[in-house]
């Protein structure tokens, strides 16, 4: 097992805990919480398009925030368990879940990479998607975690910022090659940053934020070696936050590059399984 140097963890965890707070508060540009409390099971298109049917399912959703992600999988038939190291994400996670009738679904405090102990059972679908592997610094204890928790024929799915974007700022309108890919576990990128990703004015106390880029090499090696085989993984010009200010929102709520730019990978989606005599 390998955790963050503690101080990077807490200082995220402390921020976590803030921006949970916020995003509860439902303002325009956040979370989608009025939608999601009349009933909608709606994911991003790139997970709808991708995952396919989850109803009947054990599915654990990894780094699942305040948990409505994985109440939509629920309402789509999942029996579900999340897990989040923040425990405001965890309770407001399961208020909601009371809220709307979903008593089943279980949420779980927990690290991610203390999962495989924390979390009981083997599942049929392990989930982590949007704005999670950047939190963690060691890429071949989380792959663990995850086949650890995955039943034989289990499947993972992730959907992710693509490093490529992660790597780049915007700078006087331009795109610059900014950051290094594959961030040394002990040498975290360091953010100050005054309020979280939806717009929220909000000030937030704890700006400070300790994050890592990991390349695809580093992605799939990192599955591999944890005895994951790779079905496919695709690359998407969308991703479901504006990552630049030069960025364009979509119809469908996904944000892209203005059509003068090429289109660059924003996103990338992957699904892989066990294999066998793993
Ligand atoms: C951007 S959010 C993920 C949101 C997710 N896409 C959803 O379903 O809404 C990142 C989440 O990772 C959690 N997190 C960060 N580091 C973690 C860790 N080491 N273990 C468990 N959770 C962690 C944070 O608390 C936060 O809720």
């Amino acid at each position: 097992m390998s955790f963050a140097d503690p101080a990077y963890r807490a200082a995220n965890r402390a921020n976590w805990d803030e921006r949970v707070a916020i995003h509860r508060a439902n303002r325009p540009g956040g979370y989608r919480i009025a939608e999601f409390l009349a009933g909608d099971d709606r994911l991003h298109p790139i997970e709808d398009e991708e995952l396919g049917p989850v109803d009947g399912a054990r599915l654990l959703h990894l780094q699942c925030h305040f948990g409505l992600d994985t109440l939509r999988l629920a309402r789509r038939g999942a029996t579900v368990t999340g897990v989040d190291f923040s425990p405001a994400a965890i309770a407001e996670a399961r208020a909601l879940a009371a809220r709307v009738g979903l008593e089943d679904a279980r949420f779980v405090e927990s690290d991610v990479y203390a999962a495989a102990e924390t979390v009981e059972g083997r599942f049929d679908i392990v989930y982590t998607t949007w704005g999670v592997i950047c939190w963690l610094p060691d890429l071949d204890a989380w792959a663990k975690v995850i086949a650890a928790k995955l039943a034989p024929g289990g499947r993972f799915y992730f959907a992710e910022g693509h490093p490529f974007m992660l790597m780049l700022e915007e700078v006087d309108g331009r795109l610059v090659p900014t950051y290094p890919q594959d961030t040394p576990a002990d040498r975290p990128l360091v953010f100050d940053t005054a309020q979280t990703y939806t717009g929220d004015p909000t000030p937030l106390n704890q700006t400070r934020t300790y994050e890592w880029i990991h390349s695809i090499s580093r992605l799939l090696t990192a599955l591999d070696r944890a005895g994951l085989a790779v079905d496919w993984l695709h690359e998407h010009t969308e991703v479901p936050w504006s990552p630049f200010p030069m960025c364009v929102p979509t119809e469908a709520g996904m944000y892209r590059l203005p059509p003068e730019q090429p289109p660059l990978p924003l996103a990338l989606s992957l699904s892989a399984r066990l294999r066998s005599g793993s």
